[in-house]
């Protein structure tokens, strides 16, 4: 694995501060990220054990927004036109965005973080709160073999994936399907998003390095949909290598071109990534150092894990943005991690109240663009660091 990224000493992305735990010491790792030439793999290289990150504490909920719930809706529609499974099964089940689409007799969920698998089962889903492995998955398909699996922004948290796709392989019916969702390397990579690097997201994965790891469970991807969800992910479409069932369409192809013509399968990419990241860094201070010059208010729009990054790494704090808002009923009344910035109970944008938004959730921009449609049209100014910080 060769370093390429330092993104300096980081708090855990999710553990948002309690006030009265606002002065204690907080835990930190160091997040540095590397590229493996053997196997195209891009990964942080200091991880956090998973208890530390999904537990009861967990506090993203997917149903939150309308992109993902759009998103997991259109993809529900798909996957009953196109494929007719009797048993599909969804590994990081989250409060149900996906699964409320189904029947319940129809679909299982796997949720670890106890206070979201208690969401879906309240309302009548079965939920495993378990970890996904080997044993949970010998229990599952002792009964009946699953015909889809579905797993969104979750293989990316899972540093080893080994026991994931044999577990797979072993409730997967015969001519059943795997359908991946995860953030694109490639999007990553050409909108200078180093804020999808955090503790949560071990790896980012491209196409040529997901291939390479399903070679080794004679797996492989027959189609992939580019989707805009978390700033650009891949959905991949993946089946057995005996499996004739299915044909592999010019959309792998497609894409493999794509990422090797961006060169994705060299590690000089990468340093030339590093080296707009720390541009990135000094353009947003400059941003930021010269509006507040000029005694303007910034907040922040969206308290996301990928804004913990950014803020730790550009050393941004309390001092320049005022307070973030949030629509996450967990988060509202704490404190960011490490730049320690009060989160307040989303309320819309006004421009008596802010001048300046550094949009922490900037892979929501649309929605929220659509929502503030007064604040942008009295003058209001959105702070975005993607592709490149800039004022909108
Ligand atoms: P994510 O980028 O990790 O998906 O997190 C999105 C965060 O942004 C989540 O805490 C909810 C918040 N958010 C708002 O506060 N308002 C919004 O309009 C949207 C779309 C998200």
């Amino acid at each position: 694995m060769k370093k390429f990224l330092d993104l300096g000493s980081q708090p855990l992305a999710n553990s948002y501060i309690n006030y009265k735990k606002l002065k204690n010491k907080e835990k930190k790792f160091k997040l540095t990220v590397g590229f493996d030439p053997k196997n195209y793999l891009v990964s942080i290289l200091n991880t956090v054990p998973k208890e530390k990150m999904f537990n009861e504490n967990y506090p993203y909920k997917s149903s939150e927004s309308f992109t993902m719930r759009k998103s997991f809706k259109d993809l529900s529609i798909n996957i009953k036109k196109k494929f007719k499974s009797k048993l599909i099964l969804e590994i990081g089940s989250n409060d149900g965005a996906f699964i409320k689409n189904f029947k319940k007799k129809n679909i299982i969920g796997v949720e670890p973080c106890k206070n979201l698998a208690k969401i879906t089962r309240k309302q009548g889903y079965k939920t495993f709160s378990e970890y996904w492995d080997l044993s949970l998955a010998k229990k599952i398909s002792k009964k009946k073999k699953v015909d889809i699996i579905y797993s969104a922004n979750t293989l990316s948290h899972i540093k080893n994936f080994s026991e994931i796709f044999k577990a797979v392989d072993l409730s997967l019916s015969h001519n059943g399907i795997l359908i991946l969702e995860d953030p694109s390397l490639l999007e990553c990579i050409k909108n200078v998003a180093y804020d999808q690097f955090y503790c949560e997201h071990i790896y980012v994965f491209s196409t040529i390095a997901l291939q390479k790891i399903l070679d080794k469970f004679d797996l492989e991807i027959f189609n992939i949909e580019n989707t805009k969800t978390h700033g650009g992910s891949n959905r991949y479409f993946i089946k057995r290598k005996s499996n004739i069932f299915y044909k592999k369409n010019k959309s792998v192809n497609k894409n493999i071109n794509l990422e090797k013509g961006y060169g994705l399968h060299k590690f000089s990419t990468y340093k030339k990534f590093a080296k707009k990241v720390l541009s990135s860094k000094n353009q947003l201070n400059k941003i930021i150092k010269k509006i507040s010059k000029n005694h303007k208010k910034i907040i922040g729009y969206g308290a996301t894990a990928k804004s913990c990054t950014v803020l730790n790494y550009c050393n941004i704090g309390s001092k320049e943005i005022d307070y973030f808002y949030d629509t996450t009923s967990y988060k509202i009344g704490k404190f960011l991690p490490g730049s320690k910035i009060e989160i307040r109970k989303y309320k819309k944008l006004n421009i008596d109240e802010v001048d300046y938004v550094f949009l922490g959730a900037w892979n929501f921009k649309k929605e929220i663009f659509k929502k503030e449609k007064k604040f942008i049209k009295e003058g209001g100014k959105f702070i975005t660091h993607i592709p490149f910080p800039k004022i909108i």
